[in-house]
């Protein structure tokens, strides 16, 4: 049976309940279809009752488990890479069943140096932040207890550790953070989280790769303001990331936006003072009304070089790009199509 991934997730701690598609079932769970042909006169947001998608939805509980944050496929198992507070687990994608638990927690002098520092016990916990397959690798990243930790699995063995490296940077110390990201095809790790013990200096930063790690400029409002991270992805010659923000563009009263942010993968950085920093960082404003779906209105927004075109202008010349945007726009966020 071949499995359409799981394309709804719910959290209900401690338990995961996946949403498990067959391609193989001939009925239709939402309808859809309609969408092709209209995709923007939905006049509501589709809403679906949990007692009609009980058929398909599969619980899984493992004792001491929770915060079931990080979902990855390894399609070439036909399994399901999850990562929970304090464990790690591999499932069938068919049945969610367990094939394997392994713990991945703080060792006692991390959670004690954090509670030293203030922190609760709950948060001087592993909370899994960023759980990525490529290849034949798992790389992931814990808040571990306020000191943020990343490692390489081998992807069919979760046990099996093929190398750890600081997590500063990639992940969020505080769990509560919203953070994402990926992984490029050419192996570097771009990921946008808050970079600081204090929560202050969020960034989108590039490492891992070949060429030289690069972030956003630090401290700089325009460049992000009070981010939360909700996706990453690589397409083409950029990466994408997908976020709201504080609008600086307000000057009076707290108005959230929701952006898409990106940056050219074969950036190098800036000179002198700058060399650190991104020269081809760009951001857009997202039209995301609910309920419906409208199209996305871009805002020209750009630093720190305004005589660009606007973003999603820019993106529209792609058409591979401009469907990959607008599925995940929509994914991610419910609504928003370029046309
Ligand atoms: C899954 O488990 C949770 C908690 O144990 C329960 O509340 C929920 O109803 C279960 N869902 C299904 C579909 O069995
Ligand atoms: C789940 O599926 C796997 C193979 O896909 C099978 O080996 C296993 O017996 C199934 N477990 C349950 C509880 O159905
Ligand atoms: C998984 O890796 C661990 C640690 O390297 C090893 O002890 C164990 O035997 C491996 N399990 C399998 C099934 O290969
Ligand atoms: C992260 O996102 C959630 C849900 O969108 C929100 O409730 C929470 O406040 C965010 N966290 C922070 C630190 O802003
Ligand atoms: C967002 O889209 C709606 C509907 O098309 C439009 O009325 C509104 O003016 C747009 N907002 C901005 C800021 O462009």
């Amino acid at each position: 049976m071949v499995v359409l991934g799981p394309l709804a997730i719910t959290l209900l701690p401690p338990s995961l309940a996946l949403l498990v598609f067959h391609l193989s079932s001939s009925q239709d769970v939402f309808s859809e279809p309609s969408s092709e042909q209209q995709p923007c006169g939905l006049r509501e947001h589709p809403t679906v009752a949990f007692a009609d998608l009980k058929p398909w939805v599969s619980n899984f509980t493992y004792p001491g488990a929770r915060d079931f944050s990080q979902l990855a496929l390894d399609p070439s198992r036909n399994q399901l890479i999850v990562g929970a507070r304090n464990y790690l687990f591999r499932l069938s994608l068919a049945n969610v069943s367990l094939l394997q638990a392994t713990e991945w927690a703080s060792n006692e002098d991390t959670r004690r140096s954090c509670q030293s520092k203030g922190k609760t016990e709950e948060e001087c916990q592993n909370y899994v932040r960023v759980l990525i397959v490529a290849g034949r690798k798992v790389f992931m990243c814990g808040t571990n207890a306020f000191s943020p930790v990343c490692s390489s699995r081998q992807v069919g063995n979760l046990s099996r550790t093929m190398e750890k490296i600081n997590g500063v940077a990639r992940c969020p110390y505080d769990p509560r953070h919203n953070s994402t990201a990926v992984i490029s095809s050419q192996g570097e790790l771009y990921a946008a989280t808050v970079i600081d013990f204090s929560g202050r200096d969020p960034a989108i930063y590039r490492s891992l790769g070949s060429g030289p790690p690069l972030r956003t400029a630090q401290y700089n409002s325009k460049w992000l303001n009070e981010p939360n991270f909700v996706a990453a992805y690589d397409i083409g010659l950029f990466a994408y990331f997908f976020l709201r923000e504080n609008a600086v563009e307000h000057d009076c009263g707290r108005t959230v936006y929701s952006r898409v942010a990106r940056v050219c993968k074969n950036d190098v950085g800036g000179r002198f003072l700058l060399e650190d920093t991104w020269t081809t960082f760009m951001k857009a404003r997202l039209n995301c009304s609910r309920p419906g779906c409208l199209p996305v209105a871009a805002q020209k927004s750009c630093w720190p070089r305004p005589a660009r075109e606007p973003l999603l202008e820019e993106v529209q010349e792609h058409t591979q790009t401009q469907s990959q945007l607008a599925t995940a726009t929509k994914r991610m966020l419910g609504c928003g199509i370029i046309n």
